[in-house]
């Protein structure tokens, strides 16, 4: 079995030749802790997943089945990059699963926050399931817990997600290769894998996605606002040099309109909301002072690229007493 709990001897993992050591411990590990048996793994996309997805590509080949379920909700580009990354560049054991219409039919019309968020989060698991149940000879599940994950469900902080809440019937054996990283570990031992940089390096991202940027109601034309507004943001603040400089910054749009003008005609549309933040622990946070020149060009590329949308507006509010996320 995997070692449980970091060693108060260890080295902080900050050098390609230290986590190459890590590796191949874990490589090892791995191996003795599955034999020939098949390992199944939820790849996001994440940071975590992704490492130990190639972590475990690495160890045991196509023992390994990853399953990226599409929910509809991901940022612009992200399966793509999946499929790139892991099947095309790494020949991974990649199920791909488009449950796209499965989770907006589910949400539509639900507009309370935490419903939304139990509505994703339960679909989720049973797209997982239904994919699981199909496969012969799975006996384990691989997941991206880090240290900090289990210190803060030792303090009651948060529940380890122990075991991804999957049902019974589905009793699995955890792998864990990165259990006793930090963050910033992770990130260095994802490098030395091979990953590209930006997948590694990228801002966090909520489990329940774009889905809680949409704000009340889900529908698919201003889901499509949020993604594509999103995508002018994240590509100019890389063109500006902030990219990894900003802790999280993304765009929201709210389910109301205002009038303004588009082709000299009156338009009701969408605002849609900038929001960029730095913070330590994301339990406070404060606001990136972002240049006007910067906000004055994604103002004018997402009025003019984004369809349904006529206003940006920057939230200048810091946590407290605004949160990081609208909803
Ligand atoms: P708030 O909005 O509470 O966000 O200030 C703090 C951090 O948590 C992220 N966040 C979530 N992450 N599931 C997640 O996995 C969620 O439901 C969720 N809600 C907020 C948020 O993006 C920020 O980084």
């Amino acid at each position: 079995m995997p070692i449980l709990t970091r060693p108060e001897t260890m080295e902080r993992i900050t050098t390609k030749a230290l986590a190459e050591k890590f590796i191949a411990e874990q490589i090892a590990d791995v191996r003795a802790q599955v034999g020939d048996k098949k390992v199944l793994l939820a790849l996001s996309g994440g940071v975590d997943s992704s490492v130990v997805a190639a972590l475990l590509i690495k160890a045991i080949g196509k023992q390994l089945v990853c399953v990226h379920v599409n929910h509809g909700l991901l940022r612009k580009g992200e399966p793509e990059q999946v499929i790139r990354v892991f099947k095309d560049e790494m020949d991974a054991n990649l199920i791909y699963v488009d449950a796209v219409d499965r989770f907006l039919d589910k949400l539509a019309g639900v507009a309370d926050p935490e419903t939304k968020r139990k509505i994703i989060g339960g679909e989720f698991i049973e797209v997982f399931a239904e994919e699981a149940r199909k496969l012969d000879g799975v006996e384990f599940l691989a997941q991206g817990t880090i240290w900090p994950d289990i210190l803060e469900s030792e303090h009651g902080i948060k529940a380890h997600h122990n075991a991804g809440g999957l049902p019974d019937d589905l009793n699995f054996e955890l792998v864990e290769p990165v259990r006793i990283l930090f963050k910033d570990e992770v990130r260095v031992v994802g490098e030395a894998l091979g990953l590209p940089h930006g997948m590694v390096y990228r801002q966090p991202f909520p489990g329940p996605g774009l889905g809680v940027r949409c704000l009340g109601a889900i529908t698919r034309d201003r889901l499509e606002a949020v993604r594509e507004s999103d995508a002018i943001l994240r590509e100019e603040f890389q063109k500006a040099g902030l990219e990894g400089k900003v802790w999280q910054y993304f765009t929201i749009v709210p389910d109301f309109r205002s009038v303004g003008i588009k082709d000299d005609k009156r338009c009701d549309e969408w605002p849609c909301i900038l929001r960029a933040v730095n913070t330590r622990d994301a339990m406070t946070a404060t606001v990136e002072p972002v240049p006007f020149e910067l906000l004055s060009l994604i103002t004018a590329r997402i009025t003019s690229e984004v369809k349904g949308v006529n206003r940006v507006l920057f939230d200048l509010t810091p946590k407290p007493t605004g949160t990081i996320e609208w909803e």
